[in-house]
C-alpha cells in the first residue's frame, strides 16, 4: 500500500513509474527532423497524390461495431456505408479510423494501409482515452481537484501508454471545457471553472499524453477539445448552442487552449455548438482568426463526431455539400465519421468551387503530424510487449494514488475522521456501494481492468471485521444514455416499489446492527459525460429517502459521494458528521476511499468548482465581477431572498487530517512597472498532528480600470508538503501574465496602470490580505 504522506514513498513511485515509461524498449521514434525536412517530405507526398487520395486524408472513418438492432435504433445517427473500412483503407478513403480498441483489427488496418494503399500513408487511430486505458484513474474534474499537475502528467503518460501498446496513436484528449454549471453531463471531463487551473492541467495533459515531442516512444497525440466555449451550452443542456461575449471568450474559455497549443498538442477537436449563431464546426471566427491566428495553432483540426454533416442539421448549411465546403473552409482538416468529406469535398472541385490548393492546405497538417510522430518509420505497435505494459503493477500504485489524492474532504465534524482500524463490524450501504462499474466513471471505460469497488475496499483494509453491504436505494435515468446504446451497454431493470421498501428496510437493519455506516451515494457512472445533463442536482433515486432513514438510526455515519458533479447535499450538511467527495476514482478507487477513510492517506483534494447550494444558484463560480450592490453589505445579505448568494462549498476548499496556519504575506514591494514583476511570500505552518500537503493559492483582483474586473482570480498555486510543526514559506512571482487581460475595450491584452488586491491562503476565500500597484512612471 502506498502511503502518500511519505515523500520518500511517493520519490520512488514517481522514479519507479519515469523509468517504466522511459524503459518501454522501443525504439526511439519520431522526428527529430527539422521543419524544412518535414515540409519536404510533405511536398513530395502530395505531388504524388491524388485528389481522392487527399480527400481521403481528411476522412475519418468510424468503426463501430454495431449489431442490427443497434444500428435499427441509432438511425441516422452514425452514416449509412456499403463500403468495409478495409476496403476504404484500400482505395485510400481514410487517414484515420476511429473507435477501435481491437488489437488485431488495428493491425489488420494498418498492414492494409501500409501494404495494399497506393500511397501506403500510414493510418491515425482515434479513440477516448480520456482518463486511462486499462488502468482507471479517476475521472478528470476529480484529478483537476489534485491541483497537481504532475500527477496529472504521469496518470496520463500511463494512459498513453497502455492505449498505444493495442496500437491506438491518438487520443481525444485533454478535455478543457470551462464549466460552471453543474447540470451540464460533461462538466466531469474536464477541469473545472477555472481558466488558470484549467491551463495547468491542459499544458500537463498535452506533456502527459505526448511526451516532450510528437513522437515519444509509447505515446500518442493528443486533441485538445472542443474548441470552443462548448462548457457554456444553455441551460446546462448537452450540445445546446452558447453566447459568449469575446472578452469572456478570451479570458475565460480560451487560456486552457492557449495552454495545450502552446504545449505543442498536435490536433484541436472543434466543439458541436452553435456559438454565437455559428456551429463551431463551421465557425471561420474560431478555427482561423482566434485559433491558427491568435494562439498560433500549426496542428490539424478534426471535427467532432458528424458535427460536419450536422452543419445541416443546425439549420446552417443547406445541403451536405454545402456542410463540407463550409467547414472546410471554416478550418476544419478532417471529418469525423459523417463521411461528408468523402462523399461531398471531389465535386466541390470538380465544379470550381473549391481549389486543389484549398485542399492541399487541408490535408498539410494532417500529413506533418503523421511525420513527426514517426509513424511512417514505426507504424505497428510492438503486440509482444502489450499484456506486461497493459498488466504492470506500477500503473495500479500510480492510479491508487491518484485516487488519494483527488478527494475531497468536504466536512469532519469533531474529526469524525478518520476511522479507527479496531471497528468490530461497518455497513457499507447504497447502490453504489459495491459497484465496480460505476466507480470507475464514463468514457473509454470498455477496456478497463476490474475496478475495487468500495466495499471491497473497505473490507481488505478490516480483514478481521464484520463488513456488511446492503443497496438500500435504487436510481436510474429516466431517459436512456445515447453513449450506453452505441456500447450496447443495458440499462439495469428498476426494483419495484415492494423491492424498494424492502431494500431501505434491509439498510436500516444493516445498520443498526453495526458500529459505523459508510455511506455511498451518488450518481451512476452514465448520469456523467455526454448526454446526461440534469435539471436537478439532487441525489436520484430515492437515495435521500435512504440517507435521511440511515441518519436517524443514530448512528455513526460517513457519507462518500461517487459522482461526476456537484450535488445537493444542503441535507447531509447539516446531519452527517463527514462527507468524502470521492468523485469516480478509477480502478483503485474503493481502496483509496478506504485509505482515506481509515487514515492511511490524508485527504488532500481541493474542490475545482464552487459547490452550489441548489441547482437554482448555477451558473456559480467565484471569478464573477462585483455588482453596484454587493452582497454583503449590511442592507443586502443576499441576492437572493432564500438562499445566501455564496455557494456550499467555495472553490479551491477542501479539508485535511491536519490544520495549515497562513501568516507572513509579503510583498517584494508596493509597486512594480508594466512588464515587471514582483515576489510575494507568505508562510505556512502544518499545525496540526499528521503530515500532509497543502494547496497554497494565489488570487488577484484589480480594483479599477477599463472595464470591471473579477472579484479574484486563481493566478498561481503550489501543493506543499509539510510534516507536522514545520513551517515553510511559499514563493509567487506575480508579473504581466498575472496582470493582463483581454480588453474589450482596446480589443488588445492589456496590462494596467492601476492598484491590485492579492490573497493567498487555502481556498478561494482566503483572508491574508496585500495590494501593490502597477505604475508607469
Ligand atoms: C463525441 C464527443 O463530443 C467527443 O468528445 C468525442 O471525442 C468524440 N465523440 C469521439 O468519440
Amino acid at each position: 500500500m502506498i502511503n502518500t504522506r511519505s515523500n520518500t514513498h511517493r520519490a520512488i513511485v514517481v522514479l519507479l513509474l519515469t523509468f517504466a515509461l522511459s524503459s518501454s524498449g522501443t525504439p526511439a521514434q519520431g522526428s527529430s527532423a527539422s521543419g524544412e525536412q518535414v515540409n519536404a517530405r510533405v511536398k513530395a507526398l502530395l505531388s504524388r497524390m491524388s485528389l481522392q487520395e487527399k480527400i481521403g486524408q481528411l476522412s475519418q472513418v468510424g468503426a463501430l461495431d454495431l449489431k442490427p438492432d443497434q444500428r435499427k435504433e441509432l438511425g441516422d445517427l452514425l452514416p449509412e456505408d456499403s463500403v468495409s473500412i478495409e476496403d476504404h483503407v484500400r482505395r485510400g478513403e481514410a487517414g484515420s479510423i476511429l473507435w477501435t480498441t481491437d488489437p488485431v483489427f488495428i493491425s489488420t488496418l494498418q498492414h492494409v494501409a501500409i501494404e495494399e494503399s497506393r500511397m501506403k500513408i500510414p493510418l491515425l487511430f482515434g479513440f477516448d482515452v480520456i482518463h486511462g486505458f486499462r488502468t482507471i484513474f479517476p475521472v478528470p474534474l476529480a484529478m483537476a481537484a489534485s491541483w497537481d499537475p504532475d500527477l496529472v502528467e504521469n496518470a496520463q503518460a500511463v494512459a498513453a501508454q497502455e492505449a498505444s501498446a493495442v496500437g491506438i496513436n491518438w487520443t481525444f484528449g485533454p478535455m478543457v471545457d470551462i464549466a460552471r454549471d453543474a447540470r451540464w453531463g460533461r462538466i466531469v471531463e474536464g477541469a473545472g471553472e477555472d481558466p488558470f487551473l484549467g491551463a495547468a492541467l491542459a499544458r500537463a495533459q498535452v506533456r502527459g499524453f505526448q511526451g516532450q515531442q510528437l513522437g515519444t516512444p509509447g505515446r500518442v497525440v493528443g486533441s485538445v477539445k472542443h474548441f470552443a466555449g462548448y462548457g457554456a451550452a444553455q441551460g446546462g443542456r448537452d450540445y445546446d448552442g452558447a453566447y459568449i461575449p469575446e472578452e469572456q471568450l478570451r479570458n475565460v474559455y480560451l487560456p486552457p487552449f492557449k495552454a495545450a497549443i502552446d504545449a505543442g498538442v498536435g490536433t484541436v477537436m472543434s466543439a458541436y455548438l452553435d456559438l454565437n449563431d455559428v456551429p463551431a464546426s463551421g465557425n471561420r471566427f474560431l478555427l482561423r482568426d482566434l485559433l491558427r491566428r491568435d494562439l498560433g495553432f500549426t496542428g490539424f483540426v478534426v471535427s467532432d463526431a458528424m458535427a460536419v454533416r450536422d452543419l445541416q442539421t443546425h439549420g446552417f448549411a443547406r445541403d451536405p455539400q454545402d456542410a463540407a465546403f463550409r467547414s472546410l473552409t471554416a478550418g476544419v482538416n478532417m471529418d469525423m465519421a459523417s463521411l461528408t468529406y468523402l462523399r461531398n469535398l471531389e465535386s466541390l472541385v470538380q465544379s470550381g468551387k473549391l481549389s486543389v490548393t484549398r485542399i492541399d492546405d487541408a490535408v498539410r497538417p494532417i500529413l506533418e503530424v503523421k511525420i513527426r510522430m514517426g509513424l511512417f518509420e514505426h507504424p505497428y505497435a510492438d503486440s509482444s510487449a502489450a499484456e506486461s505494459i497493459l498488466t504492470d503493477p506500477e500503473h495500479l500504485k500510480l492510479a491508487r494514488v491518484a485516487a488519494q489524492r483527488t478527494m475531497v474532504l468536504l466536512r469532519n465534524e469533531d474529526s469524525f475522521l478518520p476511522l479507527k482500524k479496531a471497528l468490530a463490524s461497518v455497513a457499507v450501504i447504497g447502490p453504489l456501494a459495491d459497484s465496480e462499474k460505476e466507480i470507475q466513471g464514463s468514457w473509454g471505460v470498455e477496456k478497463a481492468a476490474k475496478a475495487v469497488s468500495v466495499l471491497e475496499g473497505v473490507r481488505a483494509k478490516l480483514p478481521s471485521a464484520r463488513v456488511e453491504s446492503v443497496k438500500g436505494a435504487d436510481l436510474q435515468r429516466k431517459y436512456p444514455s445515447l453513449v450506453d446504446k452505441v456500447f450496447g451497454i443495458n440499462p439495469a431493470v428498476p426494483l419495484s416499489e415492494d423491492q424498494l421498501k424492502n431494500e431501505l428496510d434491509k439498510a436500516v437493519e444493516a445498520a443498526r446492527r453495526t458500529d459505523t455506516v459508510v455511506l455511498v451515494l451518488g450518481e451512476l457512472a452514465n448520469m456523467s459525460g455526454e448526454t446526461a445533463s440534469r435539471a436537478s442536482l439532487d441525489l436520484p433515486g430515492n437515495q435521500q429517502h435512504l440517507l435521511e432513514a440511515v441518519v436517524a438510526t443514530g448512528k455513526p455515519v460517513v457519507l462518500v459521494l461517487l459522482n461526476g458533479r456537484p450535488l445537493n447535499i444542503s441535507w447531509a450538511t447539516e446531519h452527517v458528521p463527514a462527507i468524502l467527495e470521492a468523485w469516480y476514482p478509477g480502478t483503485e478507487g474503493g481502496n483509496a476511499i478506504a485509505d482515506i477513510l481509515f487514515g492511511d492517506a490524508n485527504p488532500e483534494g481541493k474542490l475545482p468548482v464552487s459547490w452550489p447550494r441548489t441547482v437554482g444558484q448555477v451558473p456559480i463560480y467565484y471569478a464573477h465581477n462585483l455588482t453596484h450592490q454587493p452582497e454583503n453589505d449590511k442592507n443586502f445579505t443576499s441576492r437572493y431572498l432564500d438562499v445566501p448568494t455564496s455557494p456550499l462549498y467555495p472553490f479551491g476548499y477542501g479539508l485535511s487530517y491536519t490544520q495549515f496556519a497562513f501568516s507572513n504575506l509579503q510583498l517584494s514591494g508596493a509597486t512594480l512597472a508594466p512588464g515587471g514583476s514582483l515576489q510575494v511570500s507568505i508562510d505556512v505552518e502544518n499545525a496540526g498532528g499528521r503530515s500532509g500537503n497543502e494547496v497554497v493559492q494565489l488570487y488577484l483582483h484589480q480594483r479599477a480600470g477599463s472595464v470591471s474586473r473579477p472579484v479574484r482570480e486563481l493566478k498561481g498555486f503550489q501543493r506543499t508538503f509539510l510534516h507536522p510543526g514545520e513551517k515553510k514559506t511559499v514563493r509567487f512571482t506575480v508579473g504581466k501574465d498575472e496582470l493582463s487581460f483581454w480588453s474589450p475595450e482596446s480589443k488588445a491584452w492589456v496590462e494596467e496602470s492601476e492598484e491590485f488586491d492579492v490573497w493567498v491562503g487555502g481556498d478561494s476565500t482566503a483572508s491574508l490580505h496585500a495590494s501593490f500597484r502597477v505604475a508607469s512612471e
